[in-house]
């Protein structure tokens, strides 16, 4: 793997202070796509501003929409029912999965045909996964002889709407179904056996059942999203590197403002409050449907817990820091259940074993986990990112507890979901 950037990280003594945190990646990419499908003028304030939500804005221009940025908010001009256009270029997903696989949900039931690829990484990731539901909705999707991207979606003329039960804990497929289901006068359903995150059935709002422990979302034609103002919350997936930090750091105390606090998302704290950490959320509130609240963190002693099934599609995201909480605490960090991180912008499996082991750590890798325990041995690392944001900032991490100017290649990879993790990390450095 080449050297392209390689960043130095700074050693710190504590953490103090306050961060507030851009907006939640998940949700900025809904309320992108939903404001560019409603009819006429939507605004979203405190989206994203990333590589990945970038990628979805430039795919809604390539498709007729109007996105333009006004002061501090994103204001749309959505093309209405059927009033996307066909792009006269492909559409890049570059490393998002959440665009491409959402974004196919959206494409698959157009009137005319189009193309979507993405970098290196996504064009290696799973798409066989929304084009077997959209299929059976009487899409046509074609996809490449490794079924991923390039993916050609063609109009077709016999759409219908399904029931389907999710093969796979995912947010993104579950969405992917949704966004189809809005374009059909029918109902379709989507049955989920473990919870995933759940913001496109709400942005949506979609009926919710449950039924013999499978939750039930209905959608169609008449969940078609109005012109609306979007709020978005920070993101939690963002905070919890900081979090993780201001735990195993002495002295630390954090405020991280503003976070939201989803429950298909806040699986990470309560594994970090299980783990010992002591973390407190003030100022809950619900803003635009969604709950949002102060985390107040401090430095604590933690242990090793066991994380149970039922909770991993929760904190998919966070594993990665998670695992730096387990390395500091007491006991043997060990994940199961969680083959999903093989499909991330990198093999996470791998990508962690990898940095663990340069450590000196004993590290067991499973095909759907790994467990790292024993002591660090070696004193200059430099760690790889795998082009991967969230590897690159967890050992950034990490490093900052444990090294002085410790290493991380290919960093630039976390402006796909925090282009200001290092500003932030050094605003509440000491
Ligand atoms: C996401 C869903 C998750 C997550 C990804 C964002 C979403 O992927 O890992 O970062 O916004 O729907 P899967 O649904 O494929 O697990």
């Amino acid at each position: 793997m080449g050297r392209e950037m390689i960043q130095k990280i700074k050693k710190i003594s504590r953490v103090k202070g306050e961060l507030k945190l851009p907006g939640d990646k998940s949700i900025s990419h809904r309320a992108v796509m939903l404001s560019s499908l409603a009819n006429g003028k939507s605004k979203v304030s405190n989206l994203l501003e990333s590589a990945d939500i970038k990628s979805t804005i430039e795919c809604f221009r390539k498709l007729g929409c109007s996105i333009e940025k006004l002061g501090n908010e994103y204001v749309f001009k959505g093309k209405g029912y059927y009033g996307l256009s066909q792009p006269d270029q492909k559409l890049d997903a570059g490393n998002s999965g959440t665009t491409a696989r959402l974004i196919s949900g959206i494409l698959a039931m157009q009137k005319f045909s189009s193309i979507l690829i993405g970098d290196e990484s996504l064009s290696k990731r799973p798409m066989k996964r929304v084009a077997e539901p959209l299929r059976l909705m009487g899409a046509k999707i074609k996809l490449s002889p490794q079924e991923t991207l390039p993916v050609e979606y063609f109009s077709s003329g016999n759409l219908k709407a399904i029931n389907y039960e999710l093969p796979v804990a995912s947010a993104q497929v579950k969405s992917a179904v949704l966004l189809a289901g809005l374009h059909l006068d029918d109902k379709s359903t989507v049955i989920e056996k473990f919870q995933t995150r759940n913001h496109t059935e709400r942005m949506l709002n979609c009926d919710i059942s449950v039924q013999n422990d499978r939750k039930i979302i209905t959608v169609s034609k008449d969940n078609y999203p109005v012109a609306k103002e979007y709020v978005v919350p920070s993101d939690i997936s963002s905070a919890a590197f900081f979090m993780v930090l201001a735990l195993i750091i002495n002295d630390s105390d954090l405020l991280i403002k503003d976070v939201s606090l989803n429950p298909t998302r806040t699986g990470i704290i309560k594994v970090l409050r299980k783990m010992g950490g002591n973390i407190e959320i003030e100022n809950v509130k619900t803003i635009a449907g969604e709950e949002l609240g102060d985390i107040v963190v401090r430095s604590s002693s933690l242990i090793n817990v066991e994380i149970e099934k039922e909770l991993i599609p929760n904190i998919i995201d966070e594993i990665p820091i998670l695992s730096v909480a387990g390395l500091f605490a007491e006991g043997t960090f060990k994940i199961k259940h969680a083959e999903e991180l093989r499909h991330k912008e990198s093999d996470r499996i791998k990508s962690l074993c990898h940095n663990y082991r340069l450590l000196g750590l004993d590290v067991n890798e499973y095909t759907d986990g790994f467990s790292i325990s024993g002591d660090i041995k070696n004193n200059y690392v430099l760690f790889e990112s795998f082009h991967d944001h969230r590897i690159a900032m967890a050992f950034s991490i990490l490093s900052s507890v444990i090294f002085n100017d410790a290493e991380i290649n290919n960093f630039d990879c976390v402006a796909i979901s925090n282009p200001h993790f290092l500003s932030q990390l050094k605003s509440i450095s000491e």
